[in-house]
């Protein structure tokens, strides 16, 4: 019984090398919490000589929060706090200062915690680089800065103070670059600079409370073309203009003969007036206007006053519907 004991625990040392030291794993190395454009995430290395079917299981605390398991039994060499489920596990929140810890797991074996470093995610996050485009517009170029994606949280949200470092310069000639810097607005239009030559563009996001520029944009180019396109517009809204008011001009001077044209002196023929002014001879104008109004027949009404009173007429009693005051009204043919 102790032989078969003694003979397994022999095989699984040969086995497994260094990784169990009187039944208990060795930890995991290289133990860092790192954090990008505000997420979280612990990162390790395998004990040396670990067994492939190592697993791990990684906690994180915050000063307020004791430990929170977040990954159980993973394989992979990470585990990222910002992707978990949130109502399950406490959130991230973007000024929060964490610690992570991870073990290994063999088995019913452990290993013990390691601890990580600390992070105060908005002061010690590596800022991602800003997309830039460019649009130029005769002899400028519009700059328009996208902020990088945050997994917690967004840039103007945690920083309220960023602003831009936006760097130029002639094509080639990247020594002699002009800075822009404490740019608060995304879109910023350069406009000392020469009519068709190709200018390169960087940006860069500075804030208060990380120390740490974030990372510089990719370098992105574009030509200024030439300088009138301005100049050219403000010539056709001038010529465009400049006509309308010849066109009233015209109109004004020429007044009589244009009411002429539309409205000529010209006496029409004799025999076309002739037609124009002779009498109607339809049957049914003919009828109306030979027609006599009709007779109206009617019949003549008198109205009398009654000079009767109460007293010496109706008795009050019947009086009420049969006899009122109001006068006899006599109808007579007419
Ligand atoms: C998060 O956890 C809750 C509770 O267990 C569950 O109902 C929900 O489906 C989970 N959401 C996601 C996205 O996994
Ligand atoms: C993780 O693995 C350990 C042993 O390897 C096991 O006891 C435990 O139940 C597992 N936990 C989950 C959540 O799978
Ligand atoms: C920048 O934005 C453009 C257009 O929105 C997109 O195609 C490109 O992939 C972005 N680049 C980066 C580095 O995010
Ligand atoms: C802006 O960026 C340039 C080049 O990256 C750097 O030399 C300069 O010091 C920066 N200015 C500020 C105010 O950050």
């Amino acid at each position: 019984m102790s032989a078969t004991v003694r003979c397994f625990i022999l095989t699984f040392s040969a086995l497994c090398g260094s990784t169990v030291v009187s039944g208990i794993l060795s930890r995991p190395t290289n133990v860092h919490l790192t954090s990008f454009n505000m997420d979280l995430v612990l990162r390790w290395s395998p004990p040396a000589g670990a067994a492939s079917s190592l697993v791990y299981t990684a906690e994180y605390n915050t000063t307020v929060i004791p430990y929170s398991v977040a990954c159980v039994n993973i394989s992979t060499l990470e585990c990222d706090f910002t992707r978990l489920n949130t109502s399950i596990h406490p959130s991230i929140v973007e000024y929060g200062k964490y610690t992570g810890r991870v073990r290994a797991l063999l088995g019913s074996e452990s290993s013990a915690w390691v601890e990580s470093n600390h992070i105060t995610l908005d002061k010690d996050t590596i800022i991602g680089s800003p997309n830039i485009s460019l649009f130029s517009n005769g002899a400028t170029i519009e700059v328009s800065i996208k902020d990088p994606v945050f997994a917690v949280s967004s840039l103007r949200n945690v920083y309220i103070s960023a602003t831009y470092n936006i760097s130029y310069w002639k094509d080639g000639q990247k020594e002699k670059a002009k800075h822009i810097s404490n740019v608060q607005q995304n879109r910023v239009v350069l406009s000392d600079l020469d009519p068709r030559t190709k200018y390169c563009v960087q940006v860069q996001i500075n804030t208060e409370s990380n120390p740490h520029p974030s990372k510089p944009s990719g370098v992105v180019c574009a030509s200024t073309t030439r300088e009138d396109a301005p100049w050219v517009a403000a010539v056709l809204t001038f010529v465009l203009m400049a006509v309308g008011v010849a066109l009233v001009v015209v109109l004004v001077v020429y007044r009589e003969s244009i009411s002429v044209f539309f409205c000529p002196k010209d006496a029409l023929p004799q025999h076309f007036k002739e037609y124009l002014l002779a009498p109607p001879n339809s049957t049914i104008y003919l009828a109306m206007r030979n027609s006599h109004p009709p007779k109206e027949v009617y019949h003549q009404i008198s109205i009398l006053a009654d000079h009767r009173t109460e007293e010496e007429g109706c008795p009050l009693e019947a009086a009420r519907t049969t006899c009122s005051k109001q006068p006899d009204i006599s109808v007579g043919g007419g």
